[in-house]
Parts: C-alpha cells; sequence; structure tokens
C-alpha cells in the first residue's frame, strides 16, 4: 500500500521538454539517493538529453545535468522500464491549447496526458504515486485517476498528487533552487496524504519545509491557473496603460515605478512590453475562460478573457505604430527584428510577440531581416509558416535571418526590438545608424535602450509607454 511507503527512492518523469527536463534534474542534482529517469517518445530529444548540446537551453542547466548524468539521472525512450521501476511519476508532457473539436482555441489538448496515463496504467506492475506536473485545467487529476483506478488491482494502487510548476524559463534552474513555495495537491484520504508527504519530503531535501504547502486537488490545480492570470493580467494593466502614456505623455516606466513604491502594489511584473508571450499565461488564461464557461460563470469568463485581448491589441497597436510612422506604408522597406524568442534568456519561441509582428509585416510585403542569440532557424521558419509548404515559401522570400544586429540592421529602414537580450544593450548604435536608410526609425518594444542617447546620434525613437513629443511643448 502507498500509504504505508516512507521515501520515494526511484522517480520517474514522463516528458523530456522546458518542465519535465530541469525539474527532474534538479531533484537527481539535489537528492543523490533517489534514482532519476526522464523519458520521452522522442528519440531525437532523449539523444539530445545524452549529448554536449542539450535540446533546451536555461542558464545553469548544463552544470545540473552533466553533473549527474549517468550517476543518478538517466535519459531514455524506454518508458515502460522506467514507470516499472519507479515509486513516483511525474507525468510532464505537453498540453497545448486545443485547435479543432469542443473548446478549440481555448481548451487544453490533454490528448498526451491521457495517453501518458493509460501507458502508466497498463505496465505498472506495481503501486505509484502519479503526479500531475503539466499546465493543465482544473479536474485533470480527476481524470487521470479515473482512468488509472479503473486499471487498479490488489496489488497495484494509484494515488495522483498535483504538483504545479512555478518555474519560469530563462530563470528555471534559480527557480527551482530557490522556490517561493512548492505545492502539493491531494486527496484528503489517508492514503492521499502519505502520497502527498512522501513528495513532500522529496523537496524537503532542499527546500524549506515551511515552502511546502499542501492543499486539496482542486485548490492546486485552480493555483496554477490563478497565479499565471494574476501575473498575465499585471503585465496586460501596464500595458493598457502604456498606451494612455503615450497619448498624454506620462512615462509608463515613470508610472511602473511611483505605483510599485505602494508595498500592496509591489515592483515586480509591471515592465511594459509589445505584449507577454510564453508558453503558459495565454494558454493558461483561455483555460480559465474556458472553464469559466463551462461552470456558467460568463461575467467570469470576459473578465479573464479581456486580459488575453489587451495582450492581442498591444502587439497589433505596436504593429500600426510603426507602419504609421514609417510614412503609412512598409511595403519593400526592410525591417530589421533583433529578438525572436518570446523572453531573453530563452531559445523557446511559444507564442513569441515576434512571431505575430513578423507576420504582419510579411503581409505588408516588407522585408524582414531578424536576429536571436538563441533561437534556431528552422524554429523560426515553422513558426512563421505555422507549418504550411506554400506559407512558408512566401516566409522564405520575406525573411533573412542574420548572423548578428549589425547584419540584420544593414541597409534596415527600421529597427525593432522585441526581445530584450542584455547583448542589444550595448550594441555600437553609431554603427548600426551609419549603415540604414535615412531617416533611421528605431522603436523599442522592451522598453531597455536610452532614447535620448539615440536621438542624439540621429535615429527618430518610438519607445512603448512613452511619447516623444512629451516635455518638449
Ligand atoms: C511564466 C510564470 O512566470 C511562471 O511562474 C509559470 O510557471 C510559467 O509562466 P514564463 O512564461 O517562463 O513563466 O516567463 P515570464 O518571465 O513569466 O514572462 C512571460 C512573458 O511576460 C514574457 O514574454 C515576458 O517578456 C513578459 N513580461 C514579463 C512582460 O512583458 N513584463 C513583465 O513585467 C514581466
Ligand atoms: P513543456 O513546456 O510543458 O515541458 P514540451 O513540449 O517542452 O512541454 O515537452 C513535453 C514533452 O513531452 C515532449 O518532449 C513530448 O515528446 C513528450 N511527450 C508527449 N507525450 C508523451 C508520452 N505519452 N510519453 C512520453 N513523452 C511524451
Amino acid at each position: 500500500m502507498v500509504s504505508e511507503m516512507v521515501s520515494v527512492r526511484n522517480i520517474c518523469c514522463v516528458g523530456a521538454g522546458y518542465v519535465g527536463g530541469p525539474t527532474a534534474a534538479v531533484i537527481a542534482y539535489k537528492c543523490h539517493h533517489i534514482k532519476v529517469t526522464i523519458c520521452d517518445l522522442n528519440q531525437a530529444r532523449i539523444d539530445a538529453w545524452n549529448s554536449d548540446k542539450l535540446p533546451i537551453y536555461e542558464p545553469g542547466l548544463e552544470e545540473v545535468v552533466f553533473d549527474r548524468r549517468g550517476k543518478n539521472l538517466f535519459f531514455s525512450t524506454d518508458i515502460d522500464t522506467a514507470i516499472n521501476e519507479a515509486d513516483l511519476i511525474f507525468v510532464s508532457v505537453n498540453t497545448p491549447t486545443k485547435k479543432a473539436g469542443l473548446g478549440a482555441g481555448k481548451a487544453a489538448d490533454l490528448a498526451y496526458i491521457e495517453k501518458a496515463t493509460r501507458r502508466i496504467a497498463e505496465v505498472a506492475k506495481s503501486s505509484k504515486i502519479v503526479v500531475e506536473k503539466s499546465t493543465v485545467p482544473c479536474r485533470t487529476a480527476e481524470s487521470m485517476r479515473t482512468i488509472l483506478e479503473a486499471n487498479s488491482t490488489e496489488k497495484v494502487r494509484f494515488d495522483i498528487l498535483s504538483n504545479p510548476e512555478f518555474l519560469a524559463e530563462g530563470t528555471a534552474i534559480n527557480d527551482l533552487f530557490h522556490p517561493d513555495r512548492v505545492l502539493i495537491g491531494a486527496l484528503q484520504t489517508p492514503e492521499g496524504i502519505a502520497a502527498q508527504r512522501a513528495l513532500a519530503e522529496v523537496y524537503e531535501n532542499w527546500v524549506p519545509a515551511d515552502r511546502v504547502i499542501t492543499t486539496n486537488l482542486w485548490s492546486s490545480e485552480l493555483s496554477k491557473l490563478a497565479a499565471n492570470a494574476l501575473l498575465a493580467q499585471r503585465i496586460s494593466s501596464i500595458n493598457a496603460l502604456s498606451a494612455v502614456c503615450e497619448a498624454t505623455g506620462a512615462d509608463v516606466d515613470e508610472v511602473a515605478y511611483a505605483v510599485g513604491r505602494d508595498s500592496r502594489i509591489g515592483p515586480k511584473f509591471l515592465k511594459a512590453s509589445v505584449g507577454f508571450g510564453g508558453s503558459c499565461f495565454q494558454k493558461d488564461i483561455l483555460n480559465l475562460v474556458y472553464l469559466s464557461q463551462s461552470l456558467n460563470l460568463p461575467e467570469v469568463a470576459e473578465y479573464w478573457n479581456q486580459v488575453y485581448l489587451l495582450n492581442e491589441y498591444q502587439k497589433k497597436r505596436f504593429v500600426k505604430k510603426i507602419i504609421s510612422t514609417l510614412f503609412n506604408t512598409i511595403t519593400h522597406k526592410r525591417i530589421a527584428v533583433l529578438g525572436f524568442a518570446f523572453k531573453k534568456d530563452t531559445g523557446d519561441t511559444r507564442e513569441s510577440a515576434a512571431i505575430t509582428l513578423i507576420k504582419d509585416f510579411i503581409q505588408e510585403n516588407a522585408h524582414v531581416a531578424v536576429y536571436d542569440p538563441k533561437v534556431e532557424h528552422e524554429q523560426m521558419y515553422m513558426d512563421l509558416s505555422d507549418n504550411l509548404p506554400d506559407t512558408r515559401k512566401n516566409v522564405e522570400e520575406h525573411l533573412t535571418i542574420c548572423a548578428d544586429a549589425y547584419e540584420a540592421a544593414k541597409d534596415a529602414d527600421a529597427v525593432i526590438i522585441v526581445t530584450e537580450w542584455d547583448e542589444f544593450k550595448t550594441l555600437d548604435y553609431q554603427r548600426i545608424y551609419d549603415n540604414m536608410h535615412k531617416p533611421a526609425f528605431l522603436f523599442d518594444g522592451r522598453l531597455m535602450l536610452n532614447a535620448e542617447e539615440l536621438r542624439k546620434i540621429g535615429f527618430k525613437v518610438h519607445t512603448i509607454g512613452k511619447n516623444e513629443l512629451a516635455g518638449t511643448a
């Protein structure tokens, strides 16, 4: 019986992506007495995890993986063996937004979760704690429980936990080393509580016990959606104010600083931008909208949907500003886009604002020259063409992927800062200016450059949330 299990010795993580990979690797790093096997259906991904070039870029990840790989950390496509050896299984497979069918565009596609859960049910020969780790809508644990319980026997029982991941990409290793909290939800039965304790003990190898929070299953699942919805809401709030700033002459950075000094509001997550991206915010908000609609709470659904809509508006508003500033046309003009990842220090492009912007520029028949220090070229083509052959041809005709920012900006009519990579702060902007068409426009979608210095060089600068005429009237 799982309720008698005192400590976890063997962990299997199903899904070797952005969540499963770093999370399970850190557990191996912090708990040498636990064998951790990360498995995936994707052979190429597993090969990459076993090579010198890991499949995802994350500061500090290499050190963790190279230190424990082959000792108590293993990567494998032999999922069945890993499941069977494990006392505890993390399910961290992908949960994209549904593209078709009921809830298309909003609800999460749980097909991968279901497939992984069924596999566990089929092959497990001993009792397991199964931990829902992927970002999932409320009640997923219930579905997993139904599938697993239908396959439970006297000898094999399954206990389901929800243990949502709060790490942010780019700082994942630090977030895992020093989490604000670890949240573990379980059914409040003796077995559920015992399983909850077993997982809490794993984390308590390095996380102070008062940071490990235990709740019921539903609170845990909803907390994940709520945390991301509240964070995204802050960004949409400051982005909404950025439009007011541009119209009035207020400066959005000054406003964010002034309001953030109120300790009830706090300074974090108030940086205006071209719009939030990433695999979580949009997906989780839309999950919350769908959940609210399903629960017949239309006002609640509408409230959260507005956070998403404002983000779409912010991206479109930026595109409109660029086109109108470039004399109402960008046809045949060269537009240099600096950054493609959804934020700095990651090669991840999911829901990146760059995708929306560049698609719109191509639609306007501009020529786009893009540079990003981490994103793979093929990834850009896939994102911009949605994997459609005809669209890809058009993208290839309109897109040049450059080796650095100088090459991208050469002969450009405008430079657009889309991702806040640190290296963009220290570029030789005089050199960039000298090689551009005049007038040379620069649009700072991340509020990261010194606009005054750039204006002295000769650039025409537009920064989100700032009015270039403010102070001159
Ligand atoms: C987010 C949550 O932070 C994390 O807790 C959760 O587990 C997963 O989703 P992530 O998507 O990796 O993490 O990145 P995050 O740092 O939250 O940034 C998301 C987006 O918001 C990025 O595009 C970022 O550039 C943007 N952002 C963030 C802003 O525009 N302004 C801000 O002030 C903060
Ligand atoms: P996330 O950001 O949530 O980690 P990713 O897409 O980066 O999402 O990673 C999810 C991983 O899960 C992918 O590598 C995918 O191949 C893997 N995966 C999906 N379904 C299964 C399954 N049934 N068994 C094993 N791995 C799976």
